[in-house]
């Protein structure tokens, strides 16, 4: 497959339900989410978000709603007529700018048509985007009230008040993280059986090709406390499985409840302990951050998902000196191993980049050599795209565009076909699915394996938001077929192959 757009294989974290395979599609197409609609109740005013990106912005949307929500804003199904529209943004993919700015043309539109009828239409722009070029927002949508940095959003209530008042835009793109995470407020909207909790923002690692340092700043841990107190009210709030968020997750390293600087590997003993959380994960992780003790804590946790997400972005050494990776291709291959040794039956996914400025067909052939002989459950695989302002941009020996489609075709075929022989290889096994909500046919339910695949079953709606043992009875490309056992998980031995 070739195209402009970085091409995206597999599920990954962002869809808790049975969305899975629309939000695929959508991220496809570069579509941006909405929030999640509720009706708005009587007399409130009406809120539309819309989300690009990532799992941390479709978090990071749902924390500017619990903020806006004392204001009397509750989530609209559509921008038009509502009284404010957030678009929430993303950097890292290509076009985000001109996304953005095609989106805005739209919205001025409604914006005129509320102003016509009497009414009055905020209009934000918040994310990475928005970061990077509050300047050139304002400067080409004038009719814009807000530009909000990733870190401003505890601020929202107040700029909200100054831009109703302001002629001008309000722009805010310059807080500290530390300041955005102590003055939210609780979340409050339910997530359901899978939530997501951002515990780690922002990156020191100045990878060559990307703009998340630039855009969302230097790293930042959130205290221990806070974020265990957070996955608490998610857990009464009916959540089984927590998936810890940050662009470097594994690089946490917080303020323990006990006064010490913890890591992640004791943050998820921690989490562990917390009655009714049946399941954790963390994504996205850095290579270089994959320390014994998190490696050790695969084996040690049982609530710890048997799926890791860690992107190696290339197979080359020549490549991962030249993206700054600070790891090589064998350093790659021993953590896998090693995670492997701690427990048995972890899946791998990873990113990969195709064609980053000076990649040889000698470095390509070792990409995919190292995808041969890891093995991906899954993966997302990228066609290098410049980013302004970064090393990898205005780097010599950019690799011609044609030569990089065929280069992501061969990387996306084997990845494919990988993720096909996965899926297949869990038939016949027995083993534990968090059902996350109804099916898309009648009598069906929708679930999540260990191995983060979507899994659909014929059950009954009662056991949403349960830890169900089943049999894998059919593999799909992008999803499983299953028959429910009966009897509580942990009855069935796990991973046991079925009686032919
Ligand atoms: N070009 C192509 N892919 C990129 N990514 C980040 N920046 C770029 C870029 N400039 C990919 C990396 C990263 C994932 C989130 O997006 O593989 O891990
Ligand atoms: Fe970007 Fe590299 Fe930081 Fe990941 S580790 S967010 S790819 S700079």
């Amino acid at each position: 497959m070739t195209t402009e757009m970085p091409t995206i294989m597999g599920t990954d974290l962002r869809t808790p339900q049975a969305a899975e395979a629309a939000d695929a599609a959508r991220r496809q197409s570069g579509e941006p989410s909405g929030l999640r609609p509720r009706p708005a109740p009587e007399g409130m005013k009406r809120l539309f978000v819309k989300t690009w990106g990532c799992q941390m912005n479709v978090y990071d949307s749902g924390r500017m709603a619990d903020v806006l929500a004392p204001l009397g804003y509750a989530p609209a199904e559509t921008a038009e007529g509502a009284d404010m529209v957030i678009l929430n943004t993303c950097h890292i993919r290509e076009k985000a700018a001109e996304k953005l700015f095609s989106e805005l043309g739209r919205l001025r539109a409604a914006k005129q048509a509320k102003e016509a009828a009497g009414g009055r239409m905020v209009l934000a722009v918040a994310g990475c985007v928005a970061q990077a070029e509050g300047a050139e927002i304002t400067a080409r949508a004038p009719y814009v009230d807000i530009v909000l940095g990733p870190q401003g959003y505890h601020r929202l209530p107040e700029m909200v008040a100054r831009a109703t008042r302001a002629a001008g835009a309000v722009i805010e793109t310059d807080f500290p993280a530390e300041q955005k995470f102590d003055h939210l407020p609780e979340a409050s909207a339910p997530q359901g059986p899978i939530a997501f909790l951002t515990i780690q923002e922002g990156c020191d690692k100045f990878c060559s090709f990307c703009v998340v340092p630039y855009t969302r700043g230097a790293e930042y841990s959130r205290p221990a406390a806070a974020v265990i107190a957070e996955a608490r009210r998610l857990v009464a709030q009916g959540a089984r499985e927590i998936a810890l968020l940050g662009q470097n997750v594994n690089a946490w390293h917080g303020e323990g409840t006990d006064g010490a600087t913890w890591n992640l590997a004791r943050l998820l003993h921690a989490l562990a302990e917390i009655p009714d959380l049946a399941r954790l994960r963390y994504t996205t992780s850095h290579p270089r951050d994959m320390d014994e003790a998190l490696i050790a804590a695969h084996g040690a946790i049982p609530q710890l998902m048997p799926f890791l997400h860690l992107p190696v972005q290339s197979g080359s050494d020549r490549v991962l000196r030249a993206m700054n990776r600070g790891h090589t291709a064998d350093a790659f291959r021993r953590i896998a191993d090693r995670l492997r040794a701690a427990r048995a039956d972890l899946a791998l996914s990873s990113d990969f980049i195709a064609g980053h400025p000076g990649e040889t067909a000698q470095d390509h052939a070792a990409t995919l050599k190292l995808i041969e002989e890891i093995g991906f459950a899954q993966a997302f695989s990228f066609k290098y795209s410049p980013r302004p302002g970064t090393p990898a941009a205005t780097a010599p020996l950019q690799v011609p565009e044609a030569e990089k489609d065929r280069r992501l075709h061969e990387i996306q075929s084997l990845l494919r076909d990988q993720q096909e022989r996965f899926n297949r290889s869990r038939e016949g096994i027995r083993c534990d699915i968090l059902v996350t909500g109804l099916g898309r046919h009648p009598g069906q339910v929708a679930a999540r394996s260990p191995w983060l695949q979507p899994v659909h079953a014929e059950a009954p709606a009662a056991l949403i938001g349960q830890v169900v043992a089943c049999e894998i009875t059919e593999a799909h490309p992008n999803s499983l077929a299953a028959r429910i056992l009966g009897g509580a998980a942990g009855d069935h031995p796990r991973e046991e192959k079925a009686a032919a």
